[in-house]
């Protein structure tokens, strides 16, 4: 069976203070209102991690995320953030790939594979995201784009740490646009990914979470999480409120 998988990516939003209420308000929510095994993890700026980690605790289901991580172990590498340093305050996993990463710090797919390979190293499970622009969209090479995102940075995995990847496919031209993949859009592209996953891994393919990112909000998670290859959601504007993540949670 698949995990299912809810995470919240707080991007670079809420003060500690805002971060650790937003948190208590998540926590209490899951504790009183979830009863499906879904995944919650709480992806926040680096600066918040520690308390939200003080708030998360033990409790049952609900993990911790980093939004980034450095491809070293330690060093010289000025106002950047090892694996290691995450591994031992409580993080479980660390988003690789966001396309606000690719976009704005250059990262490539060369360089997202050497930081794939950190977080495996270190402990960590990485959320790898993949997704094309809307002028690759509308060009039709939309799935020979994303497939090859997952082939440069992961298919030097052995299938025993592929294993350990989750996958989130979120469409640039859905992100913080309100403008959200339809749900045949998304069960599509997940569906050819899975093959793509499987044409190298084989059955481990059956065993990845593929997420969807991308204007994913309460009213239309649920039809979104129908698809049978969609395992979850990567989402970002709602899950800065409590209600709607939780929402989008309960959405299973
Ligand atoms: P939105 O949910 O705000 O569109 O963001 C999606 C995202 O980028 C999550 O990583």
């Amino acid at each position: 069976m698949r995990e299912k998988i809810v995470a919240g990516n707080w991007k670079m939003n809420k003060t500690l203070d805002e971060g650790k209420t937003l948190a208590s308000e998540i926590v209490n929510m899951y504790a009183d209102e979830v009863s499906d095994d879904v995944k919650a993890i709480l992806c926040t700026p680096f600066i918040n991690l520690p308390s939200v980690k003080g708030i998360i605790g033990n409790t049952k289901n609900v993990f911790l995320g980093a939004q980034n991580c450095n491809d070293h172990e330690s060093g010289a590498y000025t106002g950047e953030t090892s694996v290691p340093m995450l591994k031992a305050i409580g993080v479980s996993y660390v988003i690789i790939g966001h396309s606000e990463r690719r976009e704005y710090y250059n990262e490539s797919d060369e360089f997202l594979a050497k930081k794939v390979d950190a977080a495996l190293a270190g402990g960590v499970t990485p959320i790898f995201c993949c997704g094309e622009p809307l002028e690759i969209r509308e060009a039709g090479t939309h799935f020979d784009y994303v497939t090859k995102q997952l082939t440069a940075s992961l298919f030097h995995l052995s299938a025993d740490q592929f294993k350990k990847i989750v996958i989130a496919y979120e469409p640039i031209w859905a992100i913080g646009t309100g403008k959200t993949a339809t749900s045949d859009q998304a069960q599509e592209m997940h569906e050819k990914l899975r093959q793509h996953l499987a044409s190298k891994y084989g059955d481990v393919a059956e065993e990845i979470s593929i997420l969807y990112g991308g204007s994913c909000k309460p009213d239309n998670a649920q039809e979104i999480f129908a698809g049978k290859d969609v395992d979850g959601g990567l989402i970002g504007g709602a899950s800065l409120k409590s209600r709607d993540f939780i929402e989008i949670i309960k959405s299973f």
